[in-house]
């Protein structure tokens, strides 16, 4: 079948999600060697915990367990400082896109495809990533999980795409920078490109992506 809906993660796919610790080691001196392991930890902890929280039935919405998360990864470097926390949060509160984002969705738009987010975050969170990353009027159609209070890979999160946009899973193309994600998007039943930026391995698990490109731009060949 062909494709005709494009449905993005958004946190580390669209969003670059190492900005607010590499932004705010610039004005701080204890942060010029830890950021990026201060980020790793925000972010491996932030998936941690929607996962342990879907499966022990403990929903609490993005931005809750993004500001734990938060909390573990600066009590684990040391951090104890409520001002560099209100500051990196109201960071990841208006995240950049990545460089090639913009146009890249310009174009997919321009060949008449239905865009949409599929995201763990909030619709609050989404609507001000999208502002802030002048993404606004890119994206057709932001779908949260938080109506469903489960995280993904759930099969009942990919399963909105169908519902909210009408889209059967063999005409929808999910692109994702997460391989948990990728691989529950692909059981699911969705066509997958794998966006590895960071020249991971990939992920053992049962489903694999069916295309792996280093960034977004590689998406208008996969479709033509
Ligand atoms: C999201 C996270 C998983 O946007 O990156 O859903």
């Amino acid at each position: 079948m062909i494709i005709t809906t494009l449905v993005f993660d958004a946190y580390g796919t669209l969003f670059d999600i190492t900005a607010p610790a590499r932004r705010a080691a610039a004005t701080r001196p204890e942060l010029v060697t830890i950021w990026p392991k201060l980020a790793e930890d925000w972010r491996r902890k932030q998936l941690e915990y929607t996962w342990l929280r879907t499966i022990t039935g403990a929903y609490a919405d993005f931005a809750q367990v993004t500001a734990d998360a938060l909390d573990w990864a600066m009590q684990a470097h040391d951090l104890a400082d409520p001002a560099l926390r209100r500051d990196l949060l109201a960071l990841y509160d208006a995240l950049d896109a990545f460089p090639e984002v913009p146009d890249t969705l310009r174009l997919l738009r321009g060949r008449g495809l239905h865009l949409a987010i599929l995201s763990n975050g909030t619709p609050s969170m989404l609507a001000s990533a999208q502002r802030a990353a002048q993404l606004t009027g890119l994206i057709d159609t932001t779908l949260s999980v938080d109506p469903l209070h489960i995280y993904k890979p759930h099969a009942s999160v990919y399963a909105q795409v169908e519902t909210q946009t009408g889209a059967a899973p063999q005409q929808v193309l999910f692109v994702s920078s997460n391989g948990w994600d990728i691989a529950g998007a692909a059981r699911f039943g969705f066509a997958t490109a794998w966006v590895n930026r960071a020249g991971a391995p990939q992920d053992r698990l049962p489903d694999t992506p069916q295309h792996e490109i280093p960034d977004l731009s590689h998406l208008p060949r996969l479709i033509a």
